[in-house]
């Protein structure tokens, strides 16, 4: 094992990020030296940025909003994962060679599984959002197969696009718009209702996904923001007697998974649960 692992994300803004405290949290847990820094990299300064990354230094990196696409450009070799997302969020440096890897799919799959309890085959999911989270979560559902998947989005066109990604696999995929006829009756029939847009974000939570009111009891709503952990959208299902999941326990996943890509070791998912919950509490 080296002896110090010298990490980071970089993203536009990335000043509220919780990977720092994340990974120091597992580095910490596993007795390993671990140097995170969260780097602020414009889309415009990313090709300097990329280029000094192979100059060393840097052992790998997280990659966040709004680079998760632009950075693929840059990558040497991509997991099966990167490809079939169309998105990177961990890379790998290997010696000046850049690995890019997507570990959201897995993240969104393990918190569904594990903290939902929830096997998605044959359901019917209902998926707010064609971002590049939202890509991961279709990413996953597509693997799965079975899956009845309504893609709703305010800018309808990129539904559209992301919907034809998919494989489909002897399921139905449909796009529709935030003011599609259709939304509230695909809400009503949904097993499973997936916010994967920045709806509901602190700063963001002006703006509220529509059909909402239609959630009911017995089904399951999720949500990818975690800051707030209650979102207005779990607040209003947990109000109407559906099962929620919160948005930490995806993020926990996936960066498990990219601390096991960058140093081989484990993570201790309760105890850094613990710890980002202090760290939304207190910031
Ligand atoms: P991410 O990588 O986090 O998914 P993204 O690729 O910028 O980020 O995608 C953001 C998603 O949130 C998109 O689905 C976006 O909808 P548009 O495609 O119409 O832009 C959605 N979104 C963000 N702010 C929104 C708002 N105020 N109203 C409706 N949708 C919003």
């Amino acid at each position: 094992m080296k002896r110090v692992y010298s990490l980071g994300i970089i993203g536009h803004p990335v000043g509220h990020t919780l990977s720092p405290v994340l990974h120091k949290t597992a580095a910490e847990h596993n007795g390993i030296e671990l140097d995170y820094k969260p780097y602020d990299v414009s889309p415009d300064e990313l090709r300097g940025f990329m280029e000094g990354l192979r100059g060393g230094g840097i052992d790998g990196l997280n990659v966040t909003v709004p680079l998760k696409v632009a950075v693929m450009d840059f990558m040497d070799e991509l997991s099966a994962a990167a490809r079939g997302i169309g998105a990177v969020n961990t890379i790998i440096n290997k010696e000046g060679k850049l690995v890019g890897d997507n570990t959201d799919e897995y993240g969104f799959i393990t918190s569904m599984a594990e903290n939902a309890g929830e096997d998605m085959a044959c359901k019917k999911v209902f998926l707010y959002g064609a971002g590049g989270a939202a890509r991961a979560i279709c990413g996953a559902i597509d693997n799965i197969g079975g899956v009845d998947l309504v893609i709703a989005n305010r800018t309808e066109s990129k539904a559209e696009k992301l919907a034809a990604r998919l494989g489909n696999r002897g399921a139905s995929v449909e796009a529709i718009g935030f003011d599609s006829d259709k939304l509230v009756d695909s809400i009503r029939s949904a097993d499973i209702i997936i916010n994967a847009t920045s709806i509901g974000m602190k700063g963001n939570t002006e703006e509220r996904l529509p059909g909402v009111e239609y959630i009911s009891k017995g089904q399951l709503v999720v949500d990818i923001v975690y800051r707030p952990l209650e979102t207005p959208l779990l607040k209003q299902a947990g109000a109407r007697g559906a099962r929620t999941l919160d948005g930490l326990w995806m993020l926990i996943h996936q960066g498990a998974r990219s601390f096991k890509l960058w140093t081989g070791a484990g993570f201790p998912i309760d105890l850094a649960r613990e710890k980002l919950l202090l760290e939304l509490n207190n910031n």
